[in-house]
This record gives structure tokens, sequence and C-alpha cells, in this order.
């Protein structure tokens, strides 16, 4: 295990998965131009011309990169070329591998970091974000906290206060992603736990509190200054953590 809890060496042949782990990967986004350029001839027509649109090159690369990586790992997983992976969208705009094979994933980017969760049979959602200063902090969480988030959020010490924000919103963010619902779904009519120390968890939710018992919150530290949580379907799941770097590149699928 390195800093931040990762594995860095790699399995040697094809990943596989069991019901009972969660893989999370983590890859930094800032590769060298040349590793960008091989990552874009893996991308679809769709996501290349996706690539396309952003503005800014730091977008495009890091978008380029994000899905680059992800086709990388998902081909592993399915024992497939990267650049024949194929992905499906759910109504909202979850990715999911076609032909899924019980495979499921998720993956956030945030800065220049992204993280992947792949899971087998179970669904997932992950969220990342970088802890930057927010001008903005005491508004944003008025508008898209629960009025319980909120009232323990408001009591947390000042030296606390931006920790807890992104403990929230990265808890809340992957639960809504493990729905595939994205904004879609209220904000404000879930709970999670934010104060810094204590666990993870899903408190309620406004009219299914089955809710609470069907997913499992972790959260961990990917890096310095980012949060991130995981949010998966059931119990009974341990998380396995990687790093994708460079070396990556020289191993051959099985
Ligand atoms: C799109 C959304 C699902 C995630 O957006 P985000 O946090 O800005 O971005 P992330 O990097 O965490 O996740 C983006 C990835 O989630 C995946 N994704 C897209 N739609 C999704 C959905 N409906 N459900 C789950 N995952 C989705 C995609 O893979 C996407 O990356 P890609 O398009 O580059 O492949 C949505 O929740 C959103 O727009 N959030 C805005 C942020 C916000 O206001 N959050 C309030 C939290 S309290």
């Amino acid at each position: 295990m390195t800093e931040y809890g990762y594995r860095r060496s790699l399995e040697p042949a094809g990943l596989d998965l069991t019901r009972d782990r969660v893989d999370v990967w983590a890859t930094r986004l800032d590769f060298d131009p040349q590793r960008v350029k091989h990552l874009a001839g893996l991308l679809s027509p769709d996501e290349q011309a996706r690539a396309a649109r952003f503005r800014f090159a730091v977008h495009r690369r890091r978008f380029i990169v994000a899905r680059g990586v992800l086709r990388t790992l998902l081909g592993r997983y399915t024992n497939a070329a990267p650049e024949s992976v194929r992905l499906k969208y759910s109504p909202a705009g979850k990715p999911s591998p076609d032909p899924d094979h019980g495979l499921r994933f998720n993956l956030s980017h945030s800065h220049e970091l992204a993280l992947y969760a792949i899971a087998y049979e179970r669904e997932v959602g992950v969220d990342l974000e970088y802890m930057r200063p927010l001008e903005d902090i005491e508004r944003l969480a008025a508008g898209t906290f629960s009025a319980r988030e909120n009232a323990v959020w408001r009591q947390l010490p000042d030296a606390q206060k931006q920790e807890g924000f992104f403990n929230c919103w990265t808890r809340k963010e992957a639960y809504i992603k493990a729905l595939g619902q994205g904004l879609s779904y209220p904000l404000d009519q879930f709970d999670v736990s934010l104060k810094p120390g204590e666990p993870a968890r899903l408190l309620s939710v406004t009219g299914t509190p089955q809710e609470v018992t069907r997913w499992t919150f972790q959260a961990f530290n990917p890096g310095e200054n980012y949060v991130a949580a995981l949010v998966v379907e059931g119990q009974g799941w341990y998380m396995r953590r990687w790093q994708y770097d460079d070396p990556f590149k020289d191993v051959r699928r099985a």
C-alpha cells in the first residue's frame, strides 16, 4: 500500500471481479501529449465529437484521458480491446457497458484526478471533489443540502465547515449517481452524514425508508485536497483501491 491507500502493483493478466469486491481505480489526468494522443485514438466517434466540442484544451485533455482510461479498464475486465468497448446510456445519462455481463461502473473527475468504481451485479455511484475554497459556501449549502444536513453543517466549527461541506456534497452526489438519476432527483429529499470523522451513511430518504439499508456508503481520501464517496448497492462487499499509472500501458491483455 502507498500513500492514500492505493495498491500500485497491477494484476498480471485480465482483471476479474466477484460480487463481494468493488474495485476503485484512481488516475491522474495530466498525462503527457503522447499518451493523450494514444488515448484519444481509443475513443468512439461520439466521444471524439464530444471531445472536440470542449472550448478549453485543458477540459478536452481531461475528458480524453478519463474516457481513454475508462475504456482501458473496462477492456481489461471484459477481455476486449479498449476501442471495441461499447457503452450505453440511461435516460439521465449514466453510462454502462453494452452488453454489461453484470459489470457496473461509475466515474467521477475533478481537477486533475479521476476515480472509477467497478462492481459486479451491484449498482455503484462514486463522486470526487477537489477541496477548493468556496466563497459562496453558505448559499451553496442552503441551496443544495436538506434541512437536516444544513442544521448539522451550520453547527460545525468554522475549521470543519469546508470538509463537512465536501463530505455532504460527495455523498449526496455519489448516491444520486448510484441511482443513475442525476440532478433530476430532489437533493433535499434525503439526508447523509457529513460531520468530519463520522462514518459516511445514508440517514433517511423521504417516502422510501428501505433505501437506508439498500445502500452502503464509504468515504475515503483519494489524494491531498480531494474528498471522495462511494455508494454501493447492498452489504457484504469490500473496496479494493488501485492506482492507474504509466506502467499500466506495458501490461498486455491476457
Ligand atoms: C452529471 C452528474 C451525474 C454528475 O456530475 P458532476 O458531479 O459534475 O461530475 P462527475 O465528474 O462526478 O461525474 C460525471 C460522470 O458521471 C457519469 N454520469 C453522467 N450522468 C450520470 C447519471 N445520471 N448517473 C450517474 N452517473 C452519470 C458520466 O460518466 C460522467 O462523466 P463523463 O461524461 O465524462 O463520462 C450530475 O449529478 C450533475 O450534473 N451534478 C452537478 C453538480 C451538483 O450540483 N451537485 C449537487 C450535489 S449536492
